[in-house]
């Protein structure tokens, strides 16, 4: 192939070459697993196959090649901390990978990857720059690393349990606590004596210098909750190189954040926030934070209070806050997407099928924390001052931007790291404890609201007739048993209607769930209950919480 420089020809010629080699290309899987509760979000080409590798699911191929979305932030692999702060780390990110299920195993495993990253034919690397690890008692691939390929031994390192138990090991991969596992064998690239860090196993390891560059992992066991190691149906081969770190190479640049992609999300930053682009590590949140938002989105989550639909808020908020870094006064980051469609929709076409979804889904949860941000902003300087470098944040404090703010605690450290101050976490952590109780409280229903609503007329219930009602009047609002004017972010409360289709709890059925939407936002229905006056139902109260 011509010379590949550009991310989306080698993320081509990847999958080119492992056609050549007989591999069936198989699309990304969603970011959101099925079948798998084990998992937050996809975080490895392997995790489509998982039951395939298992034996259980089998399929019309025995080669596959992908390229897959993956996201790490939130789950076990969080690397949303790290994120504009290092040159390599990203929520979201594209593994590259192929896998035999019982076809090859370690020979053909390492000579395919020898011959993409060598060959003049594709990557043409220089092999002089590659070292490769092995596990310790991997004596089939250090000949195969050594004799097939020449690789001298110095430049081939074993590499044992060195996480503190058997087979825990940066060269024994393992999916979670449980799955598919096997040794492994990674490449690293050196790029060059003017950059810190060691080779792999020494105490420099971490440093920027000896990057890996690919994984490739030989499946042979399926782990048991116990630990035991039980073989799989037939040995197998899955590999992961991550697209960024590779096109990092090949266009002759050292930090992920200066290669083509992300030059050009930088730049259309920089445009939409009219300033230059000097490398600002605000750019590079706001350029990495838009992918992981935008195909979340695309596959289907929203920015709520829990779970997955947290990590998308908490990173829409992190670089809604980089923004306003930059002196973004409107909302500004739902522009990015159109930018970011340029990039990778072609790869990608659900971005571009859902570009207005994900538009106004972003311009939504960026207004709203409008509101609160400058707010939030505002106490969190008056807290920091006469605070300094290598001083606590009370927890409290940043329970109160949490609570009343909205803002995610990583959103907290993020600020206060930037001074050198921490935060009482434990503190923040007895806070939420708390609010979960008085939560669960709330949640019993057990406020006795017969003798607190007082509306003058009774709700007509219309749920024999349809399911949905538009013009609803709002008659009261009470949160924890008390009159309310309004609810805020996250809270829960009992909304009064003047009409309701909600069929409320009574005669051996639970009370209806739903949404009630208000102009500016979204009231959960957790639950509908009547309050009765003799044997006449009074009022529906609609139980639950308000999101905007
Ligand atoms: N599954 C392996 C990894 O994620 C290739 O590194």
């Amino acid at each position: 192939m011509s010379q590949p420089f550009r991310s989306a020809d080698i993320r081509q010629a990847f999958i080119d070459f492992f056609i050549s080699k007989q591999h069936t290309q198989v699309s990304s899987s969603s970011l959101i697993p099925h079948n798998d509760p084990t998992l937050l979000f996809t975080n490895a080409g392997m995790n489509q196959f998982k039951e395939t590798f298992l034996g259980m699911e089998p399929r019309d191929y025995t080669r596959a090649v992908t390229s897959q979305k993956c996201v790490r932030a939130g789950g076990k692999h969080n690397d949303l901390d790290n994120v504009g702060y290092t040159a390599r780390h990203h929520t979201f990110f594209e593994m590259l990978g192929n896998f035999s299920f019982g076809d090859y195993f370690k020979q053909a495993g390492i000579e395919y990857i020898w011959e993409f990253l060598t060959s003049d034919k594709w990557l043409a690397i220089d092999k002089d720059r590659l070292y490769v690890t092995i596990y310790e008692t991997d004596d089939e691939a250090f000949e195969i690393w050594n004799k097939n390929i020449g690789i001298p031994s110095e430049r081939i390192i074993r590499i044992g349990d060195n996480k503190g138990a058997p087979y825990a090991s940066d060269n024994f991969w393992t999916m979670g606590d449980t799955g598919p596992c096997g040794p492994c064998t990674e490449v690293f690239y050196d790029h060059g004596a003017d950059i810190e860090g060691g080779l792999p196993g020494t105490p420099e390891e971490d440093g920027d210098r000896y990057i890996e560059i690919w994984n490739c992992v030989f499946m042979q066991f399926n782990r048991q909750k116990d630990g035991t190691l039980l073989p799989l149906p037939a040995p197998s081969v899955d590999t992961g190189m991550g697209l960024e770190r590779i096109s990092a190479i090949m266009q002759g640049v050292h930090g992920n954040y200066e290669i083509d992609l992300f030059v050009h999300l930088m730049d259309a930053a920089a445009d939409i926030l009219e300033i230059n682009n000097e490398q600002q590590s605000s750019l590079k949140v706001i350029a990495d934070h838009i992918r992981a938002v935008a195909f979340l989105i695309a596959d289907g989550v929203t920015p709520s209070n829990e779970g997955r639909g947290y990590v998308l808020r908490r990173v829409i908020r992190r670089a809604v806050r980089h923004g306003n870094k930059l002196g973004a006064d409107s909302e500004f980051f739902y522009k990015m997407v159109a930018p970011l469609v340029a990039e990778m929709g072609s790869a990608y076409p659900e971005l571009q099928d859902k570009q207005s979804v994900i538009e106004s889904a972003i311009q939504k949860e960026e207004a709203q924390f409008a509101k609160t941000l400058a707010q939030g902003l505002r106490l969190l300087a008056s807290e920091l001052e006469g605070l300094q470098d290598g001083d606590t944040l009370s927890g409290e404090a940043a329970f109160k931007l949490y609570d009343t703010y909205g803002f995610p605690l990583d959103l907290t450290a993020d600020i206060t790291r930037e001074r050198g101050i921490a935060i009482d976490e434990a503190e923040f952590d007895e806070h939420m404890q708390a609010q979960r109780e008085r939560a669960r409280d709330a949640g019993k229903f057990d406020v006795d609201y017969s003798s607190v609503i007082q509306v003058e007329t009774p709700t007509t219930f219309i749920g024999y007739e349809q399911l949905e009602e538009d013009g609803v009047t709002i008659d009261a609002l009470y949160q924890d048993g008390n009159p309310a004017d309004s609810l805020t972010e996250g809270m829960e409360g009992v909304v009064v209607l003047d009409r309701t289709p909600f069929y409320a709890e009574g005669g051996g059925q639970v009370g209806e769930l739903g949404e009630i939407r208000t102009a500016s936002g979204v009231f959960e229905v957790q639950d509908t209950k009547k309050i009765w006056s003799g044997d006449y139902p009074l009022w529906c109260r609609h139980h639950g919480r308000y999101q905007h």
